[in-house]
């Protein structure tokens, strides 16, 4: 019997190699190599005819700009806020999005949400990894009773386009692109040769039929199952489902966008009925706050362009062993190392014999610097045992040599901080030049860490 021509492919980042290979040159993973089958090439005549199929969309010779026609732009707007929002104004007629997450953050229960979001739209959401019955108690427990939802249990992407193409959806849902395969090629479900070779059949159709497809993919650490890493170029808008198993929090955020901003977010709860709006993420974030306790601080985060509250908590505790250990939760690691560095060089905090444990509540994840000062008080405020005033909300990032540097958007901030009720907000003092202050909360300049301290602590 002959043997099929293989290769070796990375399942990190697709990279071939005719041999097997310990570490990927292209990634540096390490032990990703799968043996798969080469995947039939296509002629390249035949790419030419299949692309005079669809020739409303794709003109066969060059063009002047001129003499490009724009259709109307036509976009399905769900009416859910947090959902547009993040899909730039509503999900775009003829595009592919992928939707990634970790396992269990609830994307299916995202995708079955667009039956209610949408009920007067034909949704086909195929799934690959449910029963029709599991699908079924789902739906039933969201609420979505529309009987333009329709489900069809199915892995191959041939069927799956073919029941696509009898129902004529507006909106495909392949729950998920890890399950599904295409006969013609022979590597296993999941190996990035099957899901890029389905992705790219289920976006040939997606173009042609003018339906918004959305793609299920979990993101893995371990580089078994191939993660929707290759397909984040071939795909229009890729979003990322994230959040803390054990928090409700659910960030919805793009990553890539052909038709939006990568800045939005949408904040969702998830509920025994399903996810619901957050529209005030601030609000929430700090329901629980711990009032009066020393080492609680908060601060105002961009996300996209919202301006988000959020409490910081800090706890620093005598180091019972030889090395002190130092745990970040929701913030950079090194950017914390960093500014206890800061602290202990410019202001003689004595950290070095001190355990430091620093943890962003609600299971929100920082990277913005303009939280930085924030962070900073906290564990001052932590180390001295000295509680900072709950009605003071912390703006800035802090440089290496203790001085507190500027950050942007510092108006939309202050809305928020005196919306929430803050009576009082520690900013950068370059900052203050040109800055409308709204009502209501009184605004100090601050230049270095010194002074910040002497001030709250
Ligand atoms: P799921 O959408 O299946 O996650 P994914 O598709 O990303 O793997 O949802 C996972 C979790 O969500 C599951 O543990 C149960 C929880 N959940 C709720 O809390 N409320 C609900 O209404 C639903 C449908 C799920
Ligand atoms: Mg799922």
């Amino acid at each position: 019997m002959a043997k099929s021509r293989t290769r070796y492919v990375c399942q990190e980042c697709a990279y071939e190699s005719a041999r097997w290979l310990g570490r990927c040159p292209n990634c540096d993973a390490w032990n990703t190599f799968v043996e798969e089958a080469l995947a039939p090439r296509t002629p390249v005549k035949a790419r030419v005819a299949s692309s005079q199929r669809h020739a409303e969309t794709t003109a066969l010779s060059p063009q002047p700009l001129g003499a490009i026609v724009l259709g109307e732009e036509t976009r399905l707007a769900t009416g859910v806020a947090e959902f547009d929002r993040v899909m730039g104004g509503g999900i775009m007629h003829g595009s592919l999005s992928l939707v990634a997450g970790d396992p269990g953050i609830g994307k299916s229960t995202l995708m079955t949400e667009l039956g209610k979001y949408l009920p007067d739209r034909r949704v086909l959401y195929v799934t690959g990894e449910e029963s029709l019955r599991q699908v079924k108690l789902r739906a039933q427990r969201l609420g979505v009773t529309s009987d333009a939802f329709l489900l069809f249990a199915e892995t191959n992407v041939e069927a799956i386009i073919a029941a696509a193409q009898e129902a004529r959806p507006d909106v495909l849902v392949v729950d998920s692109i890890q399950t599904v395969f295409r006969p013609d090629v022979e590597s296993a479900p999941g190996s990035v040769s099957q899901v890029r070779e389905s992705a790219s059949a289920l976006l040939q159709f997606t173009k042609s039929m003018d339906v918004a497809t959305f793609l299920v993919g979990h993101v893995t650490k371990a580089g078994s199952i191939a993660g929707p890493r290759v397909l984040e170029h071939m795909v229009d808008t890729v979003l990322y489902f994230e959040g803390d198993r054990h928090h409700a929090f659910r960030i919805l955020r793009a990553v890539k966008n052909r038709f939006g901003s990568t800045n939005e977010i949408g904040v969702f709860e998830m509920q025994g009925t399903g996810l619901a709006e957050v529209a005030n993420p601030s609000a929430i974030f700090l329901s629980q706050r711990s009032y009066g306790a020393s080492g609680s601080t908060v601060v105002c985060s961009l996300e996209g362009t919202r301006p988000v509250l959020v409490e910081i908590q800090a706890l620093v505790t005598p180091t019972s062993y030889g090395t002190p250990q130092r745990t970040a939760t929701g913030f950079d690691y090194r950017r914390l190392q960093l500014l206890l560095a800061v602290l202990e060089k410019r202001e003689g905090v004595r950290l070095a014999t001190h355990d430091v444990f620093l943890n962003v509540a609600g299971g929100v994840r920082l990277e913005e610097p303009a939280v930085d000062l924030g962070v900073v008080v906290a564990v001052a405020s932590s180390f001295r045992d000295v509680p900072t005033d709950t009605g003071t909300v912390l703006i800035g990032e802090v440089g290496l040599g203790g001085e507190i540097r500027t950050v942007s958007q510092l108006e939309p901030r202050l809305k928020e901080a005196a919306k929430l009720g803050f009576e009082r907000a520690l900013v950068p003092e370059n900052n203050l030049k040109g800055v409308t202050v709204p009502k209501g909360i009184e605004v100090t300049g601050v230049g270095r860490l010194h002074k910040v301290l002497d001030l709250v602590l």
